[in-house]
């Protein structure tokens, strides 16, 4: 049996906020913001609730992939800003697509969740637990963000991306694997408290980014099998241009190679990697065979990597 993408869907709030908006708020400047971070935009959900971008992101991704309510046997949703501590985020949104009642729980992994959520959702489907499963990640980050701390606030935004997996019979191809692990000892380095305020320290968040993101590629790769100039498309998570640059410079991979949203889009913590796979999807640049690596760190610290091969 196989795991395959079937669908991807993606919602991002129509407020923008850019940089002048931030030099205007507080002591910062275009050049600042793109020359640390290559963000020059993000968007932010004044009006929407998070579960509003995780309904937008789910049809879609149901549309996309030409599947009904009914057809939907299991419910994830990676967040960690949802807009109740409970019940989870899945729930809301099982109720808002009128599915049946189905397995529904939050997955809280930080900017790796939707790496995570896949894992749970790839591994029920495998042993029989579901067929079809929804998997969204859908973050209102800009809730916690204090626009007086220029060190952080420049650096997020909102959005939801979301994709349908679905099992069969065939053989190969599909989620062929994740590497999944957390160093909870660094858990201070970036955390909320329950109705408090995102907390970082950007530097040592940075030194485990780019220390751990390879760890988690090698040891994935180690365990498919296969090496990363094998990738058609490697989608990072978006924290930095810097830190996906060194990643890309270690690999010696090509640019066209390594998906980049950060400068649209900022850092949307778990809803990065799932609306980056979406925009590739949408613009038609995957191709039945094509391999594609995920790799993400965050909150936990938390860190992991899958690969895919597109098709079904
Ligand atoms: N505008 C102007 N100056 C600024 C700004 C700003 N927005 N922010 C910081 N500065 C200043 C600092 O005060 C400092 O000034 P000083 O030298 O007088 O003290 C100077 O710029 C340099 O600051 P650094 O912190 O050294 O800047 P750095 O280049 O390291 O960039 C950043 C900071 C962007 C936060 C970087 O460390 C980073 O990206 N870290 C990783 C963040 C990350 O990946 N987070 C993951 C979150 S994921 C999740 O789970 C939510």
């Amino acid at each position: 049996m196989r795991v395959y993408v079937a669908g991807t869907g993606r919602c991002l709030p129509p407020d923008v906020l850019t940089n002048a908006d931030f030099a205007r708020m507080v002591d910062t400047s275009d050049e600042w913001i793109v020359g640390h971070t290559g963000i020059r935009t993000r968007h932010i959900a004044r009006t929407m609730k998070n579960v509003d971008m995780a309904e937008a992101a789910a049809r879609a991704a149901m549309e996309n992939a030409g599947c009904t309510p009914a057809d939907i046997d299991m419910v994830v949703v990676s967040t960690v800003t949802p807009d109740r501590m409970y019940p989870a985020l899945a729930c809301d949104l099982q109720n808002r697509l009128d599915l049946p009642d189905v397995f529904c729980m939050d997955v809280s992994a930080a900017c790796s969740g939707f790496i995570y959520a896949v894992d749970v959702a790839a591994r029920r489907i495998l042993t029989g637990g579901a067929r079809t499963a929804l998997v969204v990640a859908s973050e209102k980050l800009t809730a916690t963000v204090d626009y007086t701390d220029r060190t952080t606030c420049i650096l997020f935004g909102d959005g939801a991306g979301a994709a349908v997996l679905r099992g069969d019979e065939k053989e190969g191809g599909g989620w062929l694997g994740s590497f999944l692990a957390a160093r909870g000892d660094d858990g201070a380095a970036l955390h909320c408290m329950p109705g408090g305020q995102l907390k970082m320290e950007g530097h040592e968040v940075f030194r485990f980014a780019v220390r751990v993101m390879p760890e988690a590629i090698e040891k994935l790769l180690g365990s498919t099998g296969h090496v990363i100039s094998d990738c058609k498309f490697v989608i990072p998570h978006q924290a930095n241009l810097r830190i996906i640059r060194a990643v890309q410079r270690r690999y010696a991979l090509p640019e066209e190679k390594v998906v980049v949203t950060v400068d649209r889009y900022g850092n949307m913590s778990s809803a990065c990697i799932p609306i980056a796979l979406d925009e590739l999807n949408q613009a038609g640049r995957l191709e039945p065979g094509d391999l594609l690596l995920m790799v993400g760190f965050g909150a936990g610290l938390t860190y992991g990597a899958a690969l895919f091969e597109w098709g079904e």
